[in-house]
């Protein structure tokens, strides 16, 4: 029998908890031993709780008891996770976290701190709630080159962008519909401007390609300048605004950001709607994989930390170890190609063409010119962008589009 504690009883502690009682016996099947709960960190009694006999409130108790080998850390923030990971890692427990900011900001010194500990450091909840995203990129498929991922990786947003296109509404109405029904915070920020996308993309492009961007080094936009008739614009030409989370390999180039894109219909991720998440993974052997499912909620999140307390307990899987990423690395985001839905007012289609050349026009709202870019660089599109204005254009919109890649042959 493993001894485990779990740190912070919110809602995915708490959901880590339900679960290790409700399937006690799987869990046992699945690691070779049960995992007894011993220990919950919190800072509060919580005299309801059903597990109010197991809270502490001095992480000493957890890290000077011999028996406990494992903890999950579902506290979020940085600051008490960060001391609390450390501690436990300097004294050989592995620890298992949901904590996509702490992994995003310290996640080189924390996996090297469990290699010299003889330890390991897991975080499948971490991204993609319930997804299997780490272990399948970490195990199953590190044996390729992943060449990209790009996902719908904040649910939030999913949502909001559903609502915009099936329901008509703006940003603010479909925002407000999203908090009432619990799928946004009161405070929305990190998610609707891409701040949650972007600790996730950093977590995986360091999964895949072993080298941590901190968010900080990130390009990345929200949502929150999108309007309704950009995603009917979308609609127009079969296809629906998403927000992604992109890591690209293309020979030298390494592109990592987050922004809203025009998704065509012949990519799954187009018809991944309401809060649930998708990302599309790409091998140079395997080929496209799809991941989809919940990311967030309790249960499905509290699924992934079990998965990592087994892991953990039976010693199974690998023990990555990440760099710093090096000076040049992601590649300068201006040097990123692709087409481009851009809607202005006070520009007529024969100044778009004279600047964009060979331009689609397309429906946008009334008294707007929208059209489609060729491809063409961050910068080239700047450029353009700033010659009609100059001429009396005011851009009104800007969406890059997703390029649908070869897929592997059947
Ligand atoms: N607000 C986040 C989402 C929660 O919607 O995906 C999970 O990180």
């Amino acid at each position: 029998m493993a001894k485990i504690a779990i740190m912070g009883l919110g809602v995915v502690g708490g959901g880590t908890a339900d679960l290790l009682t409700e399937n006690r016996e799987k869990i046992r099947a699945a690691c070779g031993e049960y995992l007894d709960l011993k220990y919950i960190l919190d800072i509060r009694d919580m005299p309801e709780s059903p597990y109010r006999d197991l809270i502490v409130h001095d992480i000493a108790a957890i890290a000077d008891d011999p028996e406990v080998s494992v903890v999950a850390e579902t506290i979020g923030g940085v600051r008490h996770a960060y001391e609390h990971t450390v501690r436990l890692l300097k004294a050989g427990k592995s620890v298992v976290s949901s904590n996509k900011q702490l992994v995003s900001e310290h996640g080189v010194e924390l996996l090297a701190l469990a290699k010299e500990h003889n330890c390991r450091y897991l975080f499948e909840a971490s991204t993609g709630g319930g997804i299997p995203l780490i272990g399948p990129l970490s195990r199953d498929l590190s044996h390729n080159e992943i060449t990209e991922i790009s996902g719908i990786l904040n649910g939030t947003t999913n949502y909001i962008l559903t609502r915009m296109r099936d329901g008509g509404v703006g940003f603010e109405t479909a925002l407000a519909e999203a908090q009432q029904k619990g799928y946004a915070e009161r405070d929305p920020s990190a998610d609707v401007e891409g701040t949650d996308a972007c600790r996730k993309i950093s977590v995986l492009a360091a999964t895949a390609f072993s080298k941590l961007i901190p968010p900080a080094k990130i390009h990345t936009e929200g949502i929150t300048a999108i309007r309704q008739s950009d995603v009917s614009a979308a609609a127009s030409v079969g296809a629906a605004v998403k927000l992604l989370g992109r890591a690209i390999r293309r020979g030298a180039e390494c592109f990592v950001f987050v922004a809203p894109f025009f998704v065509p219909k012949t990519s799954p991720l187009s018809h991944v709607d309401g809060v649930y998440n998708a990302i599309s993974v790409t091998g140079n052997y395997v080929g496209d994989v799809v991941f989809y499912g919940r990311g967030a909620g309790a249960k499905a999140t509290a699924s992934a930390v079990v998965a990592d307390l087994c892991a953990a307990v039976s010693g199974a899987g690998p023990a990555p170890v990440w760099e710093a990423a090096e000076e040049g690395f992601p590649t300068e985001f201006g040097t990123f190609s692709c087409s481009r839905y851009l809607a202005f007012s006070g520009v007529d289609r024969n100044a778009v063409r004279v600047v964009f050349g060979d331009v689609e026009f397309i429906s946008g709202a009334e008294g707007e010119v929208a059209f489609l870019t060729p491809q063409q660089t961050e910068c080239e599109c700047a450029d353009g962008i700033a010659r009609l204005s100059v001429g009396g254009g005011q851009l009104l919109s800007m969406i890059r589009v997703y390029e649908v890649g070869e897929r592997p042959e059947a």
